[in-house]
């Protein structure tokens, strides 16, 4: 299978609310949760789906009210306008990679099997992880590992990468992985996920382009549309719980002149949403799931 979707039901019930309306699936990937979101709409209604990965273009639906953009979201807002889309009732985005990136070994976005360093979604950007690892300074390698890996000894880390590259380049992820063999083996699981997530989260920009696609969504959804947002890490759900919450990502929010502060979102629940433990028992990718549902001022 190439992908299970993560809290089907519960997003598609937040999304839809007018069957007739306009929606946008961020991420393809196997279509699950665009699929639903079709059963949903009448003849009329409209749904634009993005992924970047030509692999996800295979699972395409044939269906006259669904249109399919091999497109970052990062581009969400110019990409509708091509479409002459200008405004829509509900955006979904449901991050990460997918359950086919991981299997696929020689993608190396997994820690299990042996792979070329790569890590790129989108196969056409230059970006991948060989060039970070072997490129990259030391201090900006340590500040990936500190901030996206939340790895404690990312400095340390960091120092035996280029000491390493000096003699011989990293070529793949068991390259990488040997520079660490000293990691106790109750810790190495913990550990390599950590590095791998750092690494991913650079090659493929994952905060920088999730705070570009939050923006332009707000401008792009009418008002009391609907964002709904399903994030793996605490880094990707704190910009979208300040997002939705501020309209912002850092600082003080604005205030109105009665000195309230001006609100983007309703949040349709206070508290995240997370799957009940048959989901995660039936996909453990489910296990770290959180979503946030924000209904557009
Ligand atoms: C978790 S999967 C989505 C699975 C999908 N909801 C389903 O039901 O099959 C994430 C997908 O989004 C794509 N993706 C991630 N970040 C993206 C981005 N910035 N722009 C476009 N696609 C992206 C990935 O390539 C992957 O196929």
């Amino acid at each position: 299978m190439y992908h299970n979707p993560v809290l089907l039901k519960q997003s598609v019930d937040d999304l839809v609310t007018n069957p007739d309306g306009i929606y946008v699936d961020c991420t393809f990937g196997g279509g699950g949760h665009s699929r639903e979101i079709l059963n949903r709409l009448s003849d009329k209604g409209r749904l634009y789906s993005f992924d970047q990965d030509l692999d996800a273009l295979k699972n395409t639906i044939d269906d006259p009210r669904f249109t399919l953009v091999n497109q970052n979201f990062r581009f969400l807002e110019n990409s509708l306008l091509m479409y002459g889309v200008s405004g829509v009732d509900g955006i979904l985005a449901d991050l990460g990679v997918s359950s086919h990136q991981f299997d696929e070994a020689d993608r190396g976005f997994s820690t299990r099997s042996n792979a070329p360093l790569d890590m790129r979604m989108n196969v056409m950007q230059s970006l991948d992880a060989k060039r970070v690892i072997n490129e990259y300074e030391e201090e900006e390698l340590a500040d990936l590992f500190y901030h996206y890996g939340e790895l404690r000894e990312a400095r340390k880390l960091a120092r035996e990468i280029v000491h390493h590259r000096k003699t011989k380049s990293i070529e793949t992820t068991e390259d990488l992985k040997k520079l660490f063999s000293y990691i106790p083996p109750h810790k190495v699981n913990k550990f390599y996920a950590q590095l791998f997530q750092a690494i991913r989260i650079e090659v493929n920009q994952e905060l920088e382009v999730l705070k570009e696609m939050l923006v332009q969504a707000y401008r792009v959804l009418k008002p009391g549309g609907r964002l709904v947002v399903i994030s793996y890490h605490s880094l990707e759900d704190r910009l979208v719980k300040r997002f939705l919450k501020n309209g912002m990502f850092e600082g003080e929010p604005e205030r109105d002149i009665y000195g309230n502060y001006k609100k983007a979102f309703e949040l349709l629940k206070s508290k995240a949403i997370i799957p009940d433990d048959k989901e995660i028992e039936e996909n453990s990718r489910a296990r770290s799931a959180k979503m946030r549902t924000g209904i557009k001022v």
